[in-house]
Parts: structure tokens; C-alpha cells; sequence
């Protein structure tokens, strides 16, 4: 899966500009379902048909997006201001590296390098302009941050984890899925990164059964991080609460069930804050059962994310398990 999660996550896509990794995606998932359609959000559906009358419709979500910076303002120099686009802390961002949908890329540098906290509107974007004339850069171009994926051990890091990673499981489900009775809906959704907008029409189109976001999560196991039962390599997590959604009680029973029954391990996670897709397509039309396989990921939403290889795996099998067997809510 390395090479593959390699490709996804140094991947250009920031939330609304998602062209680059659908096309990159839809080249991954040649052949693999019956079909394949963007709907007008910008949402890849690809689904493989139903093979059983017993079976149900499930709908499988990861979001394309990732965070990133819009450019509002360059000044007579050529330094570019920006806004946030999703979660970007301050904190991250001091010398990191973003590029543009065309390539240009920038450093992101602070008027007073001896602030304490700094925020967003002190800092710029230096592309290497001498003025506004040669700045390749215009008002309303996004960019994503830059950085190689690199390999620690087990564990994998790079930016985009979020959730390029829970697009890599997907596609290894879509090549690992031998035989399942369920018509299986698998959406590469857009704008998840500015709340979730991109899941719930794409969920009101497909009209699933049931459905399960795959994303990361937080873990507990850093230096005074909040309390929080889940630990990088101790399998994937299965989502019992976040600040958006109340997961299904029979899909976390499922899915611990089908954990048991393949000797996987799982942990569960109850997340303070933050949210997925799952959340938006759970309230989509007149509501679907849904859940979300998360994969436990340290600083996320900073350029370096770190998830654990296993865990990866983990969740792969997990919902291919899942599938290949009947559902009963
Ligand atoms: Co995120
Ligand atoms: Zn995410």
C-alpha cells in the first residue's frame, strides 16, 4: 500500500480545487467497479453492483480535500496574504512550504519572527516575487502545503494523511473485495475540510442502507495529549462519538463483531472534537445508519502526519471483512 499512499498524499487538492487527486484517483480505480461518475459537487462515486437480493447498499466515504491557504491580497512586493482553507494552525506554519495548482511554489514567512503566538494574518507568502508585476500568483488561488512522504518504521508521514490515507483504504478495498452480496457505493468526496459539504448530496443521491466514513483520528498517546483511549499500531479505531455524530450502536456491534470474528484488532474511540463525512450523510435525506473505520493519526492538520502502517491494513481488513458477509441492522 506504500507506493500508493505515496502518490495519493503528495497529491495537489486542496478543499474545491480537488481535479488533480480525482483524476489521480480515477486512474487507481480503472476497471475495479461496474461504474464510475463525478456528480456535480465534484464527487467521485464508483460503485460495484449488487450481487444478491439479501444485500444492502453501502456507502463507503473518504474525503480527496485537504487543508490548505487561499490567497486574498499581494502586495506591491509580491508577497501573497492568505486565508485559512479548513483547519491550519499558525503554529504549523512558519517556514513550511505550499504550492499552487499550477506548481508555484511558496514559503510561508512572519512579519516578527519574535512573536509568541503568532496568527495567520501576520504571516505571507513568499513565492520569490521581486513585485505584484511578477507574482505568479493571483487573488482567490489556492494552495496545498508541501512535503515529501517519508517512512519511520511502521510508521508513514506526510501531509494529507488527512484523508488521502482513508482513500488508500478504500481503493485496497475495491482491489481486495472478492465476493460481497452488497451493492457497494465508494465516494471520493470534495469540501470535507470546510464541513463536510461534499458527503451529504453525494449520500442523497446514492440513497445507501448504511454507511461508514473512513478518516483519521486523534490518538492520546503524546506528551500530555487529552485523554483519549486510542494509540498509533493498535489497530483501527471504530468511531463511537465525535463532536458531529453519534455513530449507529448496531454498526460499532457490527464492526466489532467482524473484528472478533477475524481476530483483528480494533480499538474504539469516543473524539472530543472534530467530525467526518460521516456526520453530513448520517442526516442526509431521511437519515442513513452510519459509522465511521478510523485510522489514528498524530498531528494531523499539520504537514507532517503521522499514521502507523498497520493500522492502515487494519482498517482494510476490517471493512472487507464487513462486507463480504450479510447485514442484518
Ligand atoms: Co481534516
Ligand atoms: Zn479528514
Amino acid at each position: 500500500m506504500k507506493p500508493l499512499i505515496k502518490k495519493l498524499v503528495e497529491s495537489y487538492g486542496p478543499s474545491g480545487h480537488e481535479d488533480q487527486i480525482r483524476d489521480l484517483i480515477r486512474g487507481e480505480i480503472k476497471g475495479l467497479a461496474d461504474y464510475v461518475t463525478v456528480d456535480p459537487l465534484g464527487n467521485l462515486i464508483a460503485v460495484i453492483k449488487k450481487k444478491s437480493k439479501s444485500g444492502r447498499k453501502v456507502m463507503l466515504a473518504a474525503h480527496m480535500d485537504e487543508i490548505g491557504v487561499i490567497a486574498t491580497h499581494v502586495d506591491a512586493k509580491g508577497f501573497v496574504r492568505f486565508l485559512p482553507i479548513g483547519g491550519v494552525s499558525a503554529l504549523t506554519c512558519l517556514g513550511g512550504r505550499v504550492r499552487f495548482a499550477d506548481g508555484t511554489l511558496g514559503v510561508i514567512g512572519i512579519e516578527d519572527r519574535k512573536i509568541n503566538s503568532p496568527s495567520l494574518d501576520q504571516m505571507f507568502i513568499d513565492v520569490g516575487a521581486t513585485g505584484a508585476g511578477d507574482c505568479p500568483v493571483k487573488v482567490g488561488a489556492a494552495a496545498g502545503f508541501y512535503r515529501p512522504f517519508e517512512e519511520v518504521g511502521s510508521r508513514l508521514v506526510a501531509k494529507s494523511m488527512d484523508d488521502r490515507v482513508g482513500c488508500a483504504v478504500l481503493i485496497e478495498v475495491m482491489r481486495g473485495l472478492k465476493r460481497t452480496p452488497h451493492e457497494v457505493q465508494f465516494a471520493f468526496t470534495v469540501q470535507e475540510e470546510v464541513g463536510t459539504r461534499g458527503a451529504g448530496p453525494s449520500a442523497f443521491g446514492l440513497e445507501p442502507d448504511l454507511a461508514l466514513a473512513v478518516d483519521v483520528t486523534l490518538t492520546g498517546d503524546t506528551p500530555k495529549a487529552n485523554k483519549m483511549a486510542v494509540s498509533l499500531g493498535a489497530g483501527a479505531a471504530i468511531k463511537v462519538r465525535d463532536s458531529g455524530m453519534l455513530a449507529d450502536p448496531r454498526l460499532v456491534a457490527l464492526l466489532e463483531q467482524r473484528a472478533a470474528e477475524a481476530r483483528l484488532p480494533v480499538q474504539r474511540e469516543v473524539l472530543e472534537g472534530g467530525s467526518t463525512d460521516a456526520r453530513s450523510i448520517q442526516i442526509a435525506r431521511a437519515g442513513v445508519p452510519a459509522g465511521c473505520v478510523s485510522i489514528p493519526c498524530r498531528h494531523i492538520h499539520t504537514p507532517s502526519e503521522m499514521v502507523d502502517l498497520r493500522d492502515v491494513e487494519g482498517a482494510v481488513a476490517l471493512i472487507l471483512q464487513t462486507l463480504e458477509k450479510p447485514i442484518e441492522l
